[in-house]
């Protein structure tokens, strides 16, 4: 598919792009694919940079065309593409299979890779087996796990054998059932907890993290103190990047959102009439017409 992509478009008019140098992550001029140093520069300049999920080659080429720089093939998948509860089910193969997908998808962006749960918890080295399938069957440029300092022996084995790794803190949902939904790193002993997680990661060599459900205050000092990007979702304006999971800011999620979700189109309308369309002109005679048809 990666015919399919095209030189990213400049931001649309009104899009607040940080910095017109040619470097720039969104709006930049390159059309090779984006690397971790490329991310790291990014900070270092002060760039603003967005990110969305991404399950499937053709959803991905819209985004690589439209200059998404990073797209994370997330273990959301569970719930947004799969048809599970929650992220817990997801298996490494799934990952796989959707990660190659979005990786021959486009040919811009930096792809990440989720470890899914059961992955990476029993150590180092199941984690590294883990990530080597994402990078060498799938094609990621970088990988992504949960956990602060519970995860940065495996952080760190990974980053030394060559693998970029973006770390997850604060809300995770692979702890579902310990944790539940809930904001993270409310109250002084807790936000103590998510600096010391914050700077565990950063010390185990990962290159950006995300913090996920977290007061904006509490994110913005992570994001001052460490010289690695965050990535926040549901954690305010202050991070250096903001990533949503494209099925709720393009409205095709069913049912609810979560509050920090905006809604940027309402596919599950737009799709939901043409397809309403599509059966009435059937079910009427008036599909398929004389155009349509060969002889
Ligand atoms: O799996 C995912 O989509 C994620 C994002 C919400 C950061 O982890």
């Amino acid at each position: 598919m990666t015919q399919l992509s095209a030189a990213p478009k400049q931001p649309a008019e009104g899009a607040r792009a940080t910095t017109d140098s040619s470097k720039a992550l969104y709006g930049g001029k390159s059309t090779r694919r984006i690397t971790v140093r490329d991310i790291t520069t990014a900070k270092e300049r002060g760039e603003k940079w967005p990110m969305l999920t991404a399950y499937d080659a053709m959803t991905a080429s819209v985004f690589d065309e439209a200059g998404i720089p990073v797209m994370l093939v997330g273990d959301s998948a569970g719930n947004c593409h799969l048809g599970y509860e929650t992220t817990v089910p997801v298996t490494l193969d799934e990952m796989t299979m959707l990660s190659a997908a979005v990786v021959r998808g486009t040919s811009r962006a930096l792809i990440v890779g989720d470890l899914p749960f059961g992955s990476y918890q029993e150590g180092p080295v199941q984690a590294l087996r883990s990530a080597t399938r994402l990078v060498k069957e799938a094609g990621v440029g970088a990988v992504k796990l949960e956990g602060g300092e519970r995860s940065h022996r495996q952080i760190e084995l990974l980053v030394e054998s060559g693998i970029p790794v973006m770390a997850h803190i604060g809300l995770t949902p692979q702890s579902v059932n310990s944790m539940g939904y809930r904001v993270q790193g409310r109250g002084e002993e807790a936000a103590q907890q998510l600096l010391r997680d914050a700077k565990a990661v950063q010390d185990a060599g990962a290159f950006a993290v995300v913090l996920e459900l977290v007061p904006a205050e509490l994110a913005a000092e992570v994001t001052r103190t460490l010289h690695i990007p965050t990535v926040g979702i549901g954690a305010g304006p202050e991070t250096d990047a903001q990533v949503l999971v494209w099925t709720d800011m393009l409205g095709l999620t069913g049912g609810r959102v979560p509050k920090f979700v905006k809604k940027y189109a309402d596919l599950r309308e737009v799709m939901g009439n043409a397809v309403r369309a599509f059966a009435d002109d059937v079910v009427g005679g008036t599909f398929p017409l004389e155009e349509h048809s060969v002889h």
